[in-house]
C-alpha cells in the first residue's frame, strides 16, 4: 500500500515539473530510536520554552505517534537536482519547496481515502535527522510522516478539541480589495 501511495503522491504538480521530493522509508529499529530521542530532546525544549499555563495545557497533546505507527516517512527536498531546468524557480526558488509540500498533501489525502491516518511530526532537529538517515548532503529535510491505522477518528482536529487552537472563520482569512 505505501507504494501505491508514494505513486499518488508523486502524481502531485510541481515547479518546471522538476519532481524535486524524495523519500526515506525508516524502517530499522535504531535509527527510529534515534528519531525518538530527537523528538523527546526538542519537544522538553519547547516544554520549558512556554509560559506555566501554556506548558502544562502543552503537556497533555500527544504531539506523535513514533512508537505506534508501522510506517515511518522522512520526506526531503533534492536542493541539487536540475530537472525542470529551473523553469519557474529561476524568479522563485521557495516554489520547489511548495512543489514537496503538495505531494505530502497528495500523499496525506491518499492516505485518508484509504482509511489511514497520517501524522506530521516537525518536533525535531532537521540537521541530527539528516545525520540519523544518512541521506545525500544536498537533500534538506522536509517532514517526518507517521502513518498506520488511527486509533480514533474524529470530526474535529484535535488541537481544536483539546482547546489548544480554535480554528478561524473565513471572513478573518479573506481580504477583499
Ligand atoms: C507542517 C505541519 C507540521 C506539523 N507538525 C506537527 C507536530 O510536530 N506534532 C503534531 O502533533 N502535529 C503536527 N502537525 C499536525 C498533525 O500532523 C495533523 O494535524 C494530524 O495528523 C491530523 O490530525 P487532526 O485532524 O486531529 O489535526 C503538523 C501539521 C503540519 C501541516
Amino acid at each position: 500500500m505505501l507504494a501505491e501511495l508514494l505513486e499518488l503522491a508523486t502524481l502531485a504538480p510541481s515547479v518546471g515539473n522538476s519532481q524535486p521530493w524524495r523519500f526515506v522509508t525508516v524502517d530499522d529499529a535504531d535509527r527510529r530510536a534515534a528519531v525518538i530521542s530527537n523528538f523527546e530532546a526538542c519537544n522538553a525544549a519547547a516544554l520549558a520554552d512556554y509560559d506555566k499555563e501554556t506548558a502544562s495545557s502543552y503537556a497533555t497533546l500527544k504531539l506523535e505517534g513514533l512508537r505506534q505507527a508501522p510506517v515511518h516517512l522522512a520526506v526531503f527536498i533534492d536542493r541539487e537536482t536540475t530537472d525542470g531546468k529551473g523553469l519557474g524557480n529561476r524568479t522563485m526558488p521557495e516554489t520547489s519547496d511548495y512543489s514537496v509540500v503538495l505531494a505530502i498533501q497528495t500523499l496525506w489525502l491518499a492516505a485518508r481515502a484509504h482509511h489511514l491516518g497520517m501524522g506530521w511530526v516537525s518536533i525535531l532537529d532537521p540537521d541530527k535527522i539528516h545525520e540519523t538517515l544518512d541521506v545525500p548532503s544536498g537533500w534538506q529535510f522536509m517532514a517526518y510522516l507517521c502513518l498506520g491505522y488511527s486509533e480514533e477518528e474524529h470530526e474535529d482536529p484535535e488541537l481544536v478539541r483539546h482547546g489548544w487552537q480554535a480554528r478561524h472563520s473565513l471572513d478573518k482569512l479573506v481580504l477583499k480589495r
